[in-house]
């Protein structure tokens, strides 16, 4: 027999279905509640709502699993590249050879963005957050395709947007930095891999010939797997309500970056490196840092610390401070803001507060010190977050449409005044 809840209200007594998921995840299921009992649910935050029956990304915050699909994160980050990990999201299963030449070559076809997007980049004032350009190109791409605007057209022609916003996300970003440079922007070459022409796009200039480094490459390929997908995080819930009113996907992807952008979602990774470079030229005391983080009248927060689900440890963090190390070393980079993190990680780690409320580093907040050591400057981490998260955000966006989940509109309990009357103006 299925499980059920039961709820008492004024005296009542309801039966609510209790859903489980494949790895015995409970939730009850309160859809009818209102229209049962009048009731609705209050939930701020939606720390403990679920939004969605999902297939795509399974996490257990207190075990520190992530898996895409089935799959642990750490041997899709050690074994896969990130095309096939896209490809997985999206498709719901890893490629075999063929599908994934296809893929390849589909995304290689659609790198080039239409010349006029050169106008908007000119348009900006200097010193623009690549964030702000690259949320408005993406919505902005919408307008050259006017046939994207129907997301219920046949597979075939929403296959082809996804395959676009994948291919243009890294030709924008790259263009966004040109231009923020007053650099020439270089042309997209298509013999190259996924990461490598991004580099290139990023690096290269006309005036020399810029090698891809397959150090640097791997560790770019290796930060994209990790961020490929989160489930439920306050971007791809973003990207599925939006995509919910039936707008585009290029509206919804837009809606995603302007979401991670904040510095509680991906914007912390350039919060990071922030803070530590403070930490440094303030002299380096990391117990100050600390206590102010501690200090509930003091509005600073340790950045990168802490995580909605991960009350233990942040499986992606791990993998990754591994991989700062390697990186650094294969490099021959000494960065004493590395220094700075690692000893701060010490210290909050064997502190109470930290230790009692489950605050551990995140994947933020090794992610920002290889980007360094990789030449991206500090405004673009976020953007590199958003290449990685895009395929997680189309497969979810996808899943939505075809599960054909009914528009995002949650309730609220009002706590406004009550009925009153309107007083003209001198009456006020
Ligand atoms: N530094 C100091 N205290 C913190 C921190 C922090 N980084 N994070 C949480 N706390 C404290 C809160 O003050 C609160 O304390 P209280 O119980 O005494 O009131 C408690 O820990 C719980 O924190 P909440 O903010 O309620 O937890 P929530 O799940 O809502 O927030 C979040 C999670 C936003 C990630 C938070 O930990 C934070 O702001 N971290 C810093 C920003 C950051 O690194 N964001 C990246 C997240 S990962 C990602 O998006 C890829």
């Amino acid at each position: 027999m299925s499980e059920i809840a039961r709820i008492i209200l004024d005296g009542k007594e309801y039966e609510l279905p209790v859903i489980t998921g494949s790895e015995n995840e409970k939730a009850i299921d309160i859809s009818k509640l209102r229209s049962t009992t009048g009731y609705i649910t209050l939930d701020p935050g939606f720390k403990n709502t679920g939004s969605t029956e999902s297939a795509i990304t399974f996490l257990d915050g207190e075990k520190g699993i992530l898996r895409y699909r089935g799959y642990p994160i750490e041997q899709l980050a050690e074994k896969a590249s990130f095309l096939e990990v896209a490809y997985l999201l999206i498709y719901g299963d890893l490629p075999n050879i063929q599908e994934l030449d296809y893929f390849r070559g589909s995304i290689a076809q659609h790198t080039l963005v239409h010349e006029d997007m050169k106008r908007f980049f000119a348009a900006y004032p200097n010193g623009a957050h690549p964030m702000g350009m690259l949320s408005a190109m993406i919505a902005s791409l919408s307008t050259f395709y006017p046939e994207s605007q129907n997301p219920n057209r046949p597979f075939k022609d929403i296959e082809l947007t996804m395959h676009r916003i994948i291919a243009k996300l890294p030709t924008l970003a790259a263009q966004a930095y040109k231009f923020t440079m007053g650099h020439p922007i270089m042309y997209p070459k298509n013999d190259l891999s996924y990461t490598a022409n991004f580099l290139n796009q990023m690096f290269g200039l006309p005036t020399t010939n810029y090698e891809v480094d397959p150090v640097i490459d791997d560790a770019l390929d290796k930060l994209l797997i990790l961020h490929a997908d989160h489930e439920q995080n306050c971007s791809a819930s973003t990207v599925r309500i939006v995509g919910s009113s039936q707008a585009n996907l290029y509206s919804a992807i837009s809606a995603g970056i302007a979401a991670l952008w904040g510095p509680l979602h991906g914007g912390a990774n350039q919060a990071v490196i922030e803070m530590l470079e403070k930490i440094k030229n303030d002299g380096g005391d990391l117990q100050k840092w600390v206590d102010k983080a501690k200090d509930k009248q003091d509005s600073f927060r340790l950045m990168g610390f802490g995580h909605r689900v991960y009350k233990n440890f942040d499986p992606r963090a791990r993998i990754i401070k591994k991989a700062a190390d390697d990186v650094l070393s294969k490099l021959g980079v000494n960065d004493p803001v590395l220094e700075i993190a690692k000893k701060l990680e010490e210290v909050a780690l064997k502190d109470e507060y930290f230790v009692e409320r489950g605050l551990y580093p995140n994947v933020d907040f090794y992610s920002g010190i290889i980007y360094r050591a990789l030449g991206i400057p500090t405004d673009m981490f976020t953007v590199m977050f958003a290449i990685g998260r895009l395929p997680g955000w189309i497969a979810q966006w996808k899943e939505m449409i075809e599960n054909n989940e009914p528009i995002g509109r949650p309730r609220q309990v009002y706590v406004g005044a009550t009925v009153r009357d309107y007083r003209p103006l001198n009456e006020r």
